[in-house]
């Protein structure tokens, strides 16, 4: 009778028996997945051990830092590194706009600060290097067995040259590699991790880099930022937020014509997207209630003056994907 609690166990017995007294960094991105590998590996090792790096790319969403601060925090954290690089990263992405060329730059310019911080660290050779990686993350890189690989668009959380290294030497940790999305959740609530990340809708590597089409400024990520979290605070009042798999709004590079008051208005276009789905391979539209939407539409245009038009995305993957770029 396998549960949740024997997982737990069995994880500590194999990390003793690999880690011993070596250090442990854990590369979270913010999400779910990586906050449970972090409060697992709290959980399981001496805390002393454990460190824990985070980078604030400024294509996060709204609080998002802040959020993921206080929920490890609240986990016993002991050594948490925030690494703040919006510039870097928005200097990076400037002129970019074709999705390939903005996806390689983000997630070069990831590699070039992790391996940057790491060194600055300055943790032993042998310390091991720990991702909160699930199985359906190994299938769709490429590296998964048993189903056929698909690489639809290029992911940068599974390889680079650190992790290769660390791979090499046999010193990656995956302690959420034989799990689902839906398991996860579940292990995040024994360990208690925040209700908040726990629930919280899968959220991709590149951030709103891939959410804002075409051109990423500063600008934009913030207009972008303030409609998502309208979007998601009202999901979450209006009991919806469970039932979606991943809602989330996207920046498209278009402006058009509205009105405000009297004058001719030029604002912004903002589609939002809202799908069902099993483990993100394959998804459905949410089948909103029209209510819902036009009280979300107008609350989003009311408070966020740059967005003229709102509207919903009704494409299931496939043929489109779940994100835009
Ligand atoms: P697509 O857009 O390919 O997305 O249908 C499937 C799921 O993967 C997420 N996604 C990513 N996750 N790094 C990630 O960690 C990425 O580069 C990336 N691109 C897409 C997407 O949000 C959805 O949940």
């Amino acid at each position: 009778n396998w549960t949740m609690e024997h997982y737990v166990e069995e994880v500590r017995r194999s990390l003793a028996a690999r880690v011993e007294k070596n250090p442990v960094l854990l590369l979270i991105s913010g999400g779910v997945d990586s906050t449970v590998a972090g409060a697992l590996l709290l959980k399981t090792l001496d805390p002393d051990h454990v460190h824990l790096m985070y980078m604030d790319t400024g294509l996060m969403r709204k609080d998002e830092t802040k959020t993921v601060k206080v929920a490890l925090e609240k986990l016993g954290a002991r050594h948490l590194h925030i690494i703040h690089c919006e510039d870097e990263f928005l200097a990076k992405l400037k002129g970019l706009e074709d999705p390939e060329a903005k996806r390689k730059a983000i997630g070069d310019l990831f590699i070039t600060i992790q391996e940057r911080e790491v060194a600055r660290l300055g943790l032993p050779d042998s310390y091991f290097l720990a991702q909160g990686t699930l199985y359906t993350d190994l299938i769709e890189s490429g590296k998964g067995v048993g189903k056929k690989a698909h690489l639809i668009k290029s992911h940068h959380n599974v390889g680079s040259p650190l992790v290769d290294a660390k791979r090499k030497a046999g010193r990656i940790i995956e302690p959420l590699d034989k799990l689902y999305k839906d398991e996860v959740r579940a292990l995040g609530r024994l360990l208690v991790v925040d209700e908040e990340v726990v629930r919280r809708h899968p959220f991709p590597g590149p951030g709103l880099g891939v959410r804002i089409l075409g051109e990423v400024t500063k600008e934009k990520c913030d207009i972008l930022r303030e409609a998502d979290a309208i979007f998601i605070s009202e999901l979450k009042k209006r009991n919806l937020y469970d039932e979606i798999w991943q809602a989330f709004a996207v920046l498209l590079p278009i402006r058009s014509v509205g009105v405000a008051g009297d004058v001719r208005k030029y604002g912004w276009v903002l589609a939002l997207r809202a799908i069902t789905s099993a483990d993100g391979m394959t998804a459905d539209v949410y089948p909103f209630p029209t209510k819902d939407l036009l009280e979300i539409s107008t609350l989003i245009t009311n408070e966020v003056q740059d967005i003229g038009r709102v509207t919903y995305d009704i494409s299931s993957k496939p043929p489109a994907t779940i994100e835009w770029e």
